[in-house]
């Protein structure tokens, strides 16, 4: 599939200025693509594992500064989506951009540089760290001393530590969990390292968050904290996010905008009213396993 992405690139780019001044731009429009202020585009991700097609023909822009959610059964490809944008994975066709930067080959290290940050389905902290550790883990991507100087520490490297202590304790702070400062992450309740989980991608100051099932497996308490958590930090931090979800009360609730995928393929997106009353999105998903 060809790529256009150039072109797109430079019109979000100009639209996004446009709207925040208030002036010109909109010309330059047409076709009523309205880009403006786009974080993230996917055009047209296809991706395949051997026989199994994960996802096929995707699209869809976030928006600065919205929740938006990926929402599908098991197996419809949402995390490929997020592994893709984050780098892990790359596209077999389409592109992906970041501010209008084609970032479709970038690596995983590459892109957190640019400022996404993400979070697995499935727990990934350090077990046998500290809280305190594992968050300043979080802060390497954007260290200029290596590890060995920073762990020496003296000099830049020293400096550097500190800044990021303090970045980190803005976290720990935001995220309410200074009385586990020192606790090894696995003695704690699988909430709080969720939590903790979030906290070590938002110790990097991501522009774009990818959280993929954030609440999976959480009691209803752990669900609301989480919900709260992610709503504050949209709100506070001001940051774009992009939500994988099952439970489609949470998913209602948080986002702005949301792209439902089926068999790797999008079936439905818009706003979660319009996504609830979509025919196809009802027997798909919504008819059959969810909590409205
Ligand atoms: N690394 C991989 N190797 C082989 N198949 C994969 C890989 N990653 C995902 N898949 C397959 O792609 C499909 C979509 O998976 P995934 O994106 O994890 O779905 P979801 O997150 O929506 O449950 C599934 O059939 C899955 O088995
Ligand atoms: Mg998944």
């Amino acid at each position: 599939m060809p790529r256009s992405n150039q072109k797109i690139c430079n019109l979000t780019h100009y639209n996004s200025k446009a709207k925040q001044s208030g002036t010109q731009g909109f010309f330059a429009l047409g076709g009523g693509h309205m880009a403006s202020d786009t974080v993230l585009s996917i055009q047209n991700i296809s991706k395949s594992f051997g026989g199994v097609q994960a996802n096929r023909d995707v699209s869809f822009e976030v928006e600065q500064g919205q929740i938006f959610s990926i929402i599908g059964p098991n197996g419809a490809g949402k995390t490929t989506v997020i592994n893709m944008i984050s780098g892990f994975y790359h596209p077999d066709t389409g592109a992906i951009l970041l501010e209008g930067q084609d970032i479709t080959h970038y690596s995983p290290s590459r892109v957190a540089a640019m400022g996404v940050a993400r979070t697995f389905q499935n727990i990934a902290l350090f077990s046998g760290m500290s809280v305190l550790d594992n968050l300043m883990l979080g802060r390497h991507v954007h260290m200029r001393s290596g590890v060995i100087a920073s762990m020496i520490r003296f000099g830049p490297a020293l400096k550097e530590e500190i800044a990021n202590r303090e970045i980190v304790e803005e976290i720990i702070e935001f995220l309410e969990i200074e009385a586990l400062r020192k606790q090894p992450v696995e003695s704690l309740a699988y909430g709080l390292q969720k939590r903790v989980e979030l906290g070590r991608a938002l110790v990097a100051k991501p522009k774009v968050l990818l959280l993929d099932e954030p609440m999976g497996g959480m009691n209803v308490e752990e669900k609301e904290d989480m919900a709260r958590f992610i709503l504050d930090v949209n709100d506070e931090l001001g940051t774009t996010i992009v939500l994988i979800e099952h439970d489609m009360s949470v998913v209602m609730d948080l986002s702005d905008r949301v792209v439902v995928l089926d068999v790797g393929q999008k079936i439905g997106e818009g706003t979660p009213d319009e996504v609830k009353q979509n025919p196809q999105v009802i027997q798909a998903y919504l008819g059959t396993q969810a909590t409205v």
